[in-house]
């Protein structure tokens, strides 16, 4: 398998954006694999429910959820923070909430990326309220240079240097989710970051 392969979209008149691959998928389902064992390990009789959160971890979720032997239930939160940008604007709104209640239940957050924290932060805040079991939480990619929140991850697939990221569910202004493997982009000439 080639290290690097790279995407690139067709475009007229401008420099493309690119992504250059930084996980491939391979490296990505040996670690999932890994990290639902290590879940296990951790809770080897417990029904687990892992709470996704919308939309960038849903292939991590799918993934990790069919890698944890036992009682496994599913449940989807959706928060917007960064709408199409690449910057985080600090701010974090529920725009759907779960389906059920996690009262008494062993929770596992499944999230794309940590980044800043913020996100992870509110919803922690917002979960502690409802009483579950215990919390844990679950994510592929770690940017630990850029975390403003005090918050952690119980499991982390990947430490990865500060840089934007798409690919395997992560997106740019909803564009590039279906990506096998994770890359770094690049944006185009004309193209802003923010
Ligand atoms: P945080 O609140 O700053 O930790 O950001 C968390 C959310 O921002 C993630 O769930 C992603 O949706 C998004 N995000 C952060 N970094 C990246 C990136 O490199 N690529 C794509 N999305 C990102
Ligand atoms: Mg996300």
């Amino acid at each position: 398998m080639p290290k690097s392969r790279r995407f690139q979209p067709k475009t007229k008149g401008k420099a493309a954006e690119s992504v250059r691959t930084l996980i491939p998928r391979a490296q990505i389902q040996r670690r999932i694999a890994e990290m639902a064992q290590e879940i296990r390990r951790d809770f080897p009789t417990e029904p687990l429910h892992l709470v996704g959160v919308l939309k960038g971890s849903v292939f991590f979720l799918t993934d990790l959820a069919r890698q944890i032997s036992g009682d496994i239930s599913l449940d989807f939160i959706a928060v917007s923070s960064y709408g199409h940008r690449t910057e985080t604007s600090g701010e974090v709104k529920l725009t759907r909430d779960l389906d059920s209640s996690i009262e008494g239940k062993t929770v596992i957050v499944v999230e794309d990326i940590l980044d800043t924290g913020m996100t992870l932060q509110y919803l922690l805040r917002v979960f502690e309220q409802r009483k579950p079991r215990r919390i844990r939480v679950a994510v592929l990619l770690d940017k630990p240079e850029r975390r403003i929140a005090k918050v952690r991850g119980d499991y982390v697939g990947f430490t990865i240097p500060n840089e934007f990221v798409v690919g395997y569910g992560l997106d740019y202004a909803e564009r590039y989710r279906n990506l096998a493997d994770v890359g770094v982009l690049t944006l185009g000439a004309k193209e802003k970051k923010s």
